[in-house]
């Protein structure tokens, strides 16, 4: 199993390329299918969950032609099977993106029931229920979700909680469906507008993305698209964190400041310096960092992918900080690893009381899901002497040459398989 193994306590210092958004990419290639034409996809990112997807379309028949790392082909007509199994939702839930874009196009997809995940249970019943407002029957059976409709015909839907990965499933179906569809409390997440676009762009008619109410009016067809995807903004606001745990200077290039409002917010208030250019941010901490409260939320909140970033960093900052976690019960797994670094955090229910300590110590940690698994990396940055984080094959599921970049910015990180190894970098670096 691969590792990192980290010296820490050197400030990140340059400038970091963001690669494209995983959380668009994923329901854009799932979407990518909806028409029989030629789709080519830009700025993908090469991480793990984007080849699970990939290679999703390929098992029901789609062509998938990988141009280079971050560009690939995509035709649909070829599709002959309209069962997405569990082999790839158990790797990646987003699969379940296929239901809404197979069953606007063909009337009919079964895709398996995504179980619960590391950062707790994930109910669909929201997805489903859009799905039966457009007129489709929908059905679980044997571990599938099972969903046809003889004609889908466009509704007024009020999304009971704000979810990214319902609005954009209903809002796919939604395109190829008859006559028009509103859905009330959609989610505002930037992913959520760039696959407004991308529908658009394939002739779709999908208007308010980006705010509360979402119109959809329905189209027959889609046709062929080139479209390239928005900078990850997760991926950005961890080298940002990662730059202030580390009291560097780090500038994220690509990237959207918009989309980095509330990262940004809270790195101000806990004594960061922040600059905004057209497309990058730059991050400086030269002065102590203190402590703050933030809770997590839908666009334009906090998100909760930031969460166990943030946290790494106040619990190296002065005083005690809260942080509220109010969309996932149980994404403070990694507190437990991070207490093991020498942090001082207490979790009552949903809060997280943080006691802002000196610094880390090196220790060894396992990454418990991607986000935390990456605030663990952060931690291991900061910390004196050598961490070592186990089970990073979460971390490679969202970042692409998460190492490299790091390495860019003057950190001593390696990817590691064995004992041998680790002695080896140890010796290196001390
Ligand atoms: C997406 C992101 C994930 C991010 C999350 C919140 C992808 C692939 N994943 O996940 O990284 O952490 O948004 O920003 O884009 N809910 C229901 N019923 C449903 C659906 C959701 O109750 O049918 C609840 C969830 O349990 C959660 C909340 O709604 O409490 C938000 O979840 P949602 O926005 O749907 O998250 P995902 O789309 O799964």
């Amino acid at each position: 199993m691969e590792q990192y193994v980290v010296k820490g306590g050197i400030p990140l210092v340059g400038e970091v390329e963001i690669g494209g958004a995983k959380n668009a990419a994923l329901a854009i290639l799932a979407a990518a299918v909806m028409t029989d034409e030629t789709v080519v996809i830009e700025n993908l990112p090469d991480v793990r969950d984007i080849n699970v997807l990939l290679n999703a379309l390929s098992g029901i028949g789609a062509v998938v032609e990988r141009i280079d790392a971050h560009c690939v082909k995509i035709n649909g007509s070829t599709i002959n099977n309209l069962r997405v199994d569990y082999e790839y939702i158990k790797k990646i839930r987003a699969s379940y993106y296929l239901l809404g874009a197979l069953l606007g196009k063909y009337k009919r997809a079964e895709v398996a029931l995504p179980g619960g995940c590391d950062i707790g249970s994930r109910p669909i019943d929201l997805h489903l229920k859009g799905f039966r407002a457009l007129g489709s029957n929908v059905d679980i059976l044997h571990g599938l979700i099972a969903a046809h409709a003889d004609t889908l015909r466009g509704n007024h839907i009020y999304m009971d909680k704000v979810s990214v990965g319902a609005t954009i499933n209903i809002m796919m179906a939604a395109a190829l469906a008859e006559g028009k569809t509103i859905i009330e409390n959609a989610a505002k997440e930037p992913h959520v507008v760039d696959v407004a676009n991308f529908l658009n762009s394939m002739g779709a008619n999908v208007r308010g993305a980006g705010t509360d109410v979402i119109r959809v009016e329905g189209v027959e067809k889609l046709h062929k698209t080139t479209y390239s995807i928005i900078p990850d903004q997760i991926e950005a606001g961890t080298f940002m964190f990662a730059a202030a745990a580390t009291k560097g200077d780090v500038t994220v290039k690509n990237v959207i400041p918009k989309h980095l409002e509330a990262t940004t917010a809270k790195l101000l208030e806990i004594g960061c310096e922040v600059e905004e250019f057209d497309d990058a941010v730059r991050v400086v901490a030269s002065k102590p960092l203190h402590h703050t409260s933030v809770t997590t939320l839908p666009y334009p909140g906090f998100p909760t992918d930031m969460q166990p970033q943030m946290a790494v960093v106040l619990a190296i900052s002065e005083g005690t900080s809260t942080v509220t976690e109010s969309i996932f019960e149980n994404r403070f797994r990694y507190v437990d690893e991070l207490s093991r670094m020498g942090a001082s955090i207490k979790v009552e229910s949903n809060i997280a009381i943080i006691t802002g300590v000196q610094g880390y110590t090196g220790a060894r940690v396992s990454a418990p899901d991607l986000r935390a698994g990456a605030a663990l990396v952060i931690a291991a940055l900061a910390a004196e002497g050598i961490t070592i984080v186990d089970d990073i094959y979460y971390i490679e599921r969202g970042y692409e040459g998460f190492e490299q970049k790091l390495e860019s910015l003057g950190a001593q990180i390696e990817k590691v398989l064995s004992e041998k190894e680790i002695q080896k970098f140890t010796f290196k670096v001390s």
